[in-house]
């Protein structure tokens, strides 16, 4: 089976109602990242990470749904060998039926102890908050990458994308890194999309197909011409 890696950012999400990041009316327009999104306001205010997460943990729990984008990339492994990196910290692509999932900047649905970083809790429903503590008797946090800090699953993304027969990069602004250089380890040979309909930064790079499209238009008929190729 041929391999097809994907790597997704918070633009798979948009058409299910998550909000992007950098977009006009994405998340970073109305929130300063360093007083919700790193350690710095970690230590300074946790009450207002934990409500900012909050809100969105809620959100996931309660109304967002994958859209058809993510279940045509599902849809994939019936004729693929489908592996996603996602930068989301959402889901949506598990819920649609995604097996192969990494996650580079954590998970949403997952709280961590503050004392020991191993330990890992998946969470039952949406509320955070002071007070709640891992087996260890520290504070528990959101199991998210923040800013500043390590990325500790990109070797293992780096080595997939290594391995891909084709890539694909869909609803990212290719800004944050490590992430936006996983296309420096593809090789430079194999058919490449890049899906999101407004597409800016856009790496120079052999054998890449621009789609500006929404993600849920263009994966579902991208996926029916790959499997007929
Ligand atoms: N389909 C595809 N792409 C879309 C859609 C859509 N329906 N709607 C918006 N987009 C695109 C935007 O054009 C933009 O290029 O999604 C991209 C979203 O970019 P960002 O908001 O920068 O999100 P992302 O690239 O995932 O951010 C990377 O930054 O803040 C951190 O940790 C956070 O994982 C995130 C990382």
């Amino acid at each position: 089976m041929k391999k097809i890696v994907v790597l997704s950012g918070a633009g798979i999400s948009a058409e299910s109602g998550v909000k992007t990041f950098r977009d006009s009316k994405g998340l970073w327009r109305n929130h300063r990242i360093e007083e919700v999104a790193s350690p710095i306001a970690w230590n300074n205010n946790p009450e207002m990470v934990l409500e900012f997460y909050n809100i969105r943990r809620k959100q996931l729990f309660e109304e967002v749904k994958p859209n058809a984008a993510h279940y045509a990339l599902a849809e994939l492994q019936n004729n693929f060998d489908v592996k996603i990196i996602t930068q989301n910290v959402d889901d949506l692509h598990e819920q649609a039926g995604s097996k192969n999932v990494l996650h580079l900047h954590g998970e949403l649905k997952k709280a961590r102890s503050t004392a020991d970083e191993r330990l890992v809790y998946e969470m039952k429903s949406w509320e955070l908050n002071i007070g709640d503590k891992c087996e260890l008797g520290s504070q528990l946090r959101p199991h998210i990458v923040w800013f500043g800090e390590s990325v500790p699953n990109i070797e293992q993304a780096i080595e997939i994308s290594q391995t891909a027969d084709i890539f694909m990069v869909i609803g990212t602004s290719m800004l944050v890194y490590p992430a936006a250089g996983l296309l420096n380890y593809v090789n430079p040979d194999i058919e490449k999309y890049y899906i999101d309909p407004n597409a800016k930064n856009i790496p120079d790079i052999r054998n890449l197909k621009i789609i500006r499209e929404k993600a849920g238009i263009a994966l579902p008929i991208i996926a029916k011409d790959l499997k007929i190729k």
